[in-house]
């Protein structure tokens, strides 16, 4: 297993290039199971993620090929109805995203159940509930989840909580459906509009999408496209808080402002500066010493993320003060808290909430990633820490952020990734 080794306290400078969203590429991906032909998707992180998502549209029979860098080719011509394996699903749940897609052209989906994760339970009974409105008889049986139907129809499905895969789940289905579906109380995270944008130039009729309302009409046929994914929000994030708590001046590159706001209002309290230079952002992060403690509350977009949780207590970590943070969406999402006391951190936590006292300094030490925003909360404070961390079993982190380490290192960060845990 690969470990990062990361020496703490360096100004970082330069410019730093935002890569494609992970969460908008795979739904994306999962849509091109409802029409034939060559779909051609740009702006894709090379992540392991995405190469799982290529293996579980392979195992149906789809033809992928890197066009050039991060330009991926799909080709659905010669898809067969085959099921999203357990040894797929059991390493991305976002496997399940094509359960609604594979149910709306096949009329049939068979897909392993995705058990729960490091970060909580995370069910999947909105997705099933919406087929099931949808028409699809739904069974279990032996960890896989069936969904039949000869033709989804249009149904009005109200989401008791907004959930994003969900929503991603039955917009994909419903495209296909004969008839309208209403999705009501519908996610609104930019990962969401972005899939309903690429869908509704397949030839979809969405209306809606971003707001919590979204009405598709079904039609009989989608076609390929091609099609550029918006830029990875919660990586923009990360390096907001990476200038932020090494009070380092630099460019953040093909960002999307208004996909940010919450995160950027947010740390500006902290006292980091943040001004929008085109598609880029400036980022100036405070004299070290001088961060201030603020209060968040995680929330459904456009609130702020729970993916951007763990690197914001990295952060208030060194702030002059308390921060109070409460988890609202995901109810184990606080794994990087006890990795931080290690270097130093006075965190508590009690139910949801963590109490984050400030310190005046980190110190490196050996630490361990738990899933992929703690793993990046990591690497955050390691780069304020004094001294070395050793972060190990960071394929958590290569599943959502490209290069990372070449980026920081473009900044001039001291950073260097170890093949096989030997240093
Ligand atoms: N939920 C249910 N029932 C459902 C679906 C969700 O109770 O049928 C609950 C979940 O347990 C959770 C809440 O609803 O408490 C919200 O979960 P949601 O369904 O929105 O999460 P998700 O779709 O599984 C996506 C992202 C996550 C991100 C969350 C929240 C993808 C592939 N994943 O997950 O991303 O944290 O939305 O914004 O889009 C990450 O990138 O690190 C990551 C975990």
């Amino acid at each position: 297993m690969d470990r990062l080794i990361i020496t703490g306290g360096k100004r970082l400078s330069g410019e730093v290039q935002i890569s494609g969203a992970k969460n908008a590429a795979l739904p994306l991906m999962a849509s091109t199971i409802l029409c034939k032909g060559e779909t051609v998707l740009s702006n894709i992180p090379k992540l392991k993620d995405i190469m799982t998502m290529s293996e579980v549209l392979a195992n149906m029979g789809a033809g992928i090929s890197v066009v050039e860098g991060n330009c991926l080719r799909i080709n659905t011509d010669s898809l067969i109805n085959r099921e999203a394996p357990y040894e797929l699903v059991k390493t991305m749940r976002a496997s399940v995203l094509t359960l609604g897609p594979m149910v709306a052209r096949f009329g049939c989906a068979k897909v392993s159940l995705p058990g729960g994760c490091a970060i909580g339970a995370r069910p999947i009974n909105l997705h099933l509930m919406g087929l099931e409105k949808m028409g699809a008889k739904i069974t279990l049986s032996q960890g896989y989840v069936v969904a039949k139907a000869k033709r989804l129809k249009g149904a009005t499905i109200y989401c008791d909580i907004s959930t994003v895969t969900g929503t991603e789940n039955l917009m994909m289905a419903a495209a296909l459906a004969k008839g309208r579906t209403i999705i009501e109380n519908a996610a609104r995270e930019p990962e969401v509009e972005d899939l309903a944008n690429s869908l509704i130039k397949m030839g979809a009729k969405i209306s809606g999408a971003g707001s919590t309302v979204i009405e598709i009409e079904g039609v009989d046929e989608l076609r390929p496209i091609n099609y550029t994914i918006i830029p990875d929000r919660i990586e923009t994030g990360t390096f907001i808080t990476i200038a932020g708590i090494t009070g380092s001046n630099i460019l953040i590159k093909n960002s999307r402002y208004d996909h940010i706001a919450a995160i950027a209002e947010k740390l500006r309290e902290t006292g980091i500066i943040i001004t929008e230079e085109g598609d880029a952002l400036r980022v100036i992060g405070p004299p070290i010493g001088t961060l201030q403690p603020a209060d968040v509350r995680t929330m459904p977009f456009p609130g702020f993320p729970t993916d951007m949780q763990a690197q914001f207590i990295a952060l208030t970590s060194m702030a002059s003060g308390t921060s109070i943070v409460r988890e609202t969406i995901f109810e184990n999402r606080y794994m990087h808290v006890a990795e931080l006391k290690r270097m130093g951190a006075n965190i508590e936590i009690e139910d949801n909430i963590a109490t984050v006292r400030g310190v005046q300094r980190l110190l490196g030490a050996p630490v361990m990633a738990t899933d992929l925003r703690a793993s990046a909360s990591l690497v955050v404070a390691a780069l304020a820490a004094e001294g070395e961390t050793i972060i190990d079993r960071i394929y958590h982190l290569d599943r959502g952020y490209e290069k990372i380490e070449d980026k920081i290192s473009n900044l001039g960060g001291d950073i260097r990734r170890v093949k096989g845990g030997r240093t």
